[in-house]
């Protein structure tokens, strides 16, 4: 079972650039180009999907997300509204009646979470009492879980995301310390960057838009037009959860030997 993440695609209205510099639209679009040929069994998009929670950046973020092969899922984030989403998306955004858009599915005996993190119109996130409930009983089996989220549930070490306080973290640990969860992948802070955390990993994936420079201390916060990135979670009977980093532009190939099947098993060293 194969589980690709993408996050922070910030589409703007057609024809516009993000910040009269950057095409969102291009970035996304390469990330669905990459990931059909990935071909995973699920996508998951967790949040900020648009930049404004315009109906027209909607319209164009649903056009380049049909291009995609794989089943998605779509969480919000703090840059989206849950109305325009659901208008947008339909299912792919709701499996469930409710205020928030949560989902929970299972597959090759992994429970696998979206997490609605958002307050509207907050840059900081939230877990209510309402959605840590639902949270507990998903979890209530102690079984392997990895749940996706647009907000980190606690601080990451970034002196410029960090201000922004979640609130009821301490909601979110009680619910995910001792319950088989084996990650917690989110989006929001536009880097690679993760943390141990109330007895598991908080993983924040690069986005298909711009990158927040993680080493960044202090000063002007602003953005860098680094590499996009996919996050690949292969969940396997035999080696449980592996997680790789794939770039949206792969780099030129070059095979170690002009024989695909050479032995590599010893390494030769210099006279
Ligand atoms: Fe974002
Ligand atoms: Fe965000």
């Amino acid at each position: 079972m194969r589980i690709a993440q993408i996050t922070d695609s910030h589409i703007v209205a057609p024809g516009t650039l993000w910040k009269d510099r950057v095409d969102m639209a291009a970035g996304l679009a390469a990330a669905v180009a990459r990931l059909n040929e990935i071909a995973p069994d699920l996508v998951v998009h967790t949040g900020d999907v648009v930049d404004g929670g315009g109906e027209a950046q909607y319209g164009l973020a649903a056009e380049i997300l049909s291009e995609l092969k794989a089943p998605l899922r779509l969480l919000p984030g703090n840059h989206d509204l849950r109305d325009r989403m659901r208008a947008a998306f339909g299912r792919q955004v709701a499996l469930s009646d409710g205020p928030f858009l949560n989902f929970a599915e299972e597959a090759e005996g992994l429970t696998i979470l979206g997490l609605d993190t958002i307050e509207e119109g907050q840059t900081a996130g939230r877990l209510c009492a309402e959605r840590a409930a639902w949270l507990r009983e998903r979890l209530a089996r102690g079984r392997p879980a990895l749940v996706f989220a647009h907000h980190p549930p606690c601080p990451l070490g970034l002196p410029f995301m960090d201000r922004f306080t979640f609130r009821g973290s301490e909601l979110a640990a009680e619910a995910i310390q001792g319950r088989g969860v084996l990650r917690i992948a989110t989006g929001h802070v536009h880097a690679a960057v993760e943390r141990h955390w109330a007895g598991t990993l908080v993983a924040a994936c690069p986005a298909t838009g711009v990158q927040i420079p993680p080493a960044q201390d202090g000063g002007w916060p602003g953005f860098a037009l680094e590499p996009a990135a996919i996050r690949l979670h292969d969940w396997s009977p035999a080696l449980g959860l592996t997680v790789k980093t794939v770039p949206v532009e792969p780099g030129p190939f070059h095979p170690f030997e002009a024989d695909p099947n050479a032995d590599f098993s010893g390494t030769p060293h210099a006279e």
